[in-house]
C-alpha cells in the first residue's frame, strides 16, 4: 500500500508527532491516527478540542518532489479532498471557508492544519492534520460555541465507522495530491470555488496587526484569496490570517 498507518491511543498532537519524528522517505505516505490528543492544535496558535470516539483526528505526511507547484494551495487542496469525501458519503451542502475549514450549513465540521517542512534538496514534506467531528457529546455544540457541527447531524443515516471514514479520506487525498503534484492548484481551482462559502460576499480578513474588509472574489491559481477592497483587488495568502463574514 502507499500508506503506512499507525493508530495510537493518545498523543499530544498528531501533527507535532509527525513533524518531530519525520519518518524517512520509504515511498509511502505515513499516517498517524490518535484516539485522543492532549494538546491538539488549530491554526493561528489555537487549541483544537476533540472527543475520543466522537472525533477522527489524524495527520498525514506527504512528500512533494523538488519543483512541484507552489505549496500555498495545498491546504485548499486538502479541504477540497475532505469536502468531496463528505459529499461521497452523502453529506449535502458542504462548503469551504478559505483557506481550509469545511462547513456544513455554515457550521464547522472539519478543521485542517497544514505544516510544511522544506528540505535542502528543495523537496517538501507536508504534514496535513485533519480533525473531523463525528458525533459530539450532548451539550458540546452549546458549550463549545455555536458554529460547530458534527457528521451525525449532517447525515441522515448513521455516520461511517472511523476506519471506514479514514479509508475514504485517504483515497480522496491521494487523488488530489497526485494531481496537485503535476498540475498545482490551478487544476483544482474551479472545484474549490464551486464550494466557496463566501463567494461574492463581504468578509473581513484579520491578521495579527491589521484587518482588511472587502468582497470575496474567489481564489487565484496559487490558492490566494482575492479580496475586492476599496483600494482594488488584494491577494491574501493564507499564513496567519483568518476570515470572517461581515
Ligand atoms: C483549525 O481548525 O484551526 C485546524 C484544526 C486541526 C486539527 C487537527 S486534529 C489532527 C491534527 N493534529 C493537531 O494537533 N491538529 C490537527
Amino acid at each position: 500500500s502507499r500508506f503506512a498507518i499507525a493508530w495510537i491511543d493518545s498523543c499530544a498532537s498528531t501533527n507535532s508527532s509527525l513533524m518531530e519524528r519525520m519518518p524517512g522517505d520509504d515511498g509511502r505516505a505515513h499516517v498517524l491516527v490518535a484516539d485522543r490528543q492532549t494538546a491538539g492544535r488549530g491554526r493561528r496558535g489555537r487549541q483544537w478540542q476533540s472527543w475520543p470516539e466522537g472525533s477522527l483526528t489524524f495527520s498525514l505526511l506527504w512528500r512533494f518532489a523538488a519543483g512541484t507547484p507552489a505549496p500555498a494551495g495545498l491546504s485548499l487542496a486538502a479541504g477540497l479532498a475532505v469536502a468531496r469525501t463528505l459529499e461521497r458519503i452523502g453529506v449535502s451542502g458542504v462548503q469551504l471557508k478559505w483557506p481550509n475549514d469545511v462547513l456544513v450549513n455554515g457550521e464547522k465540521l472539519v478543521g485542517i492544519l497544514v505544516e510544511l517542512q522544506p528540505a535542502r534538496d528543495r523537496s517538501l514534506a507536508a504534514v496535513i492534520g485533519i480533525g473531523i467531528n463525528i458525533s459530539l457529546p450532548p451539550g458540546a455544540h452549546v458549550e463549545h460555541h455555536a458554529g460547530v457541527t458534527d457528521l451525525a447531524r449532517a447525515l441522515e443515516s448513521p455516520p461511517p465507522s472511523r476506519p471506514a471514514l479514514l479509508a475514504h479520506l485517504l483515497a480522496e487525498l491521494q487523488q488530489l495530491f497526485d494531481l496537485y503534484a503535476v498540475a498545482g492548484f490551478t487544476a483544482l481551482k474551479s472545484a474549490w470555488e464551486q464550494r466557496n462559502a463566501f463567494a461574492e460576499l463581504p468578509v473581513r480578513i484579520s491578521g495579527e496587526h491589521a484587518a482588511v474588509d472587502g468582497i470575496c472574489r474567489g481564489v487565484d491559481d496559487d490558492g490566494a484569496l482575492l479580496l475586492d477592497t476599496a483600494d482594488g483587488i488584494q491577494r491574501i495568502l493564507a499564513g496567519d490570517v483568518s476570515l470572517r463574514p461581515l
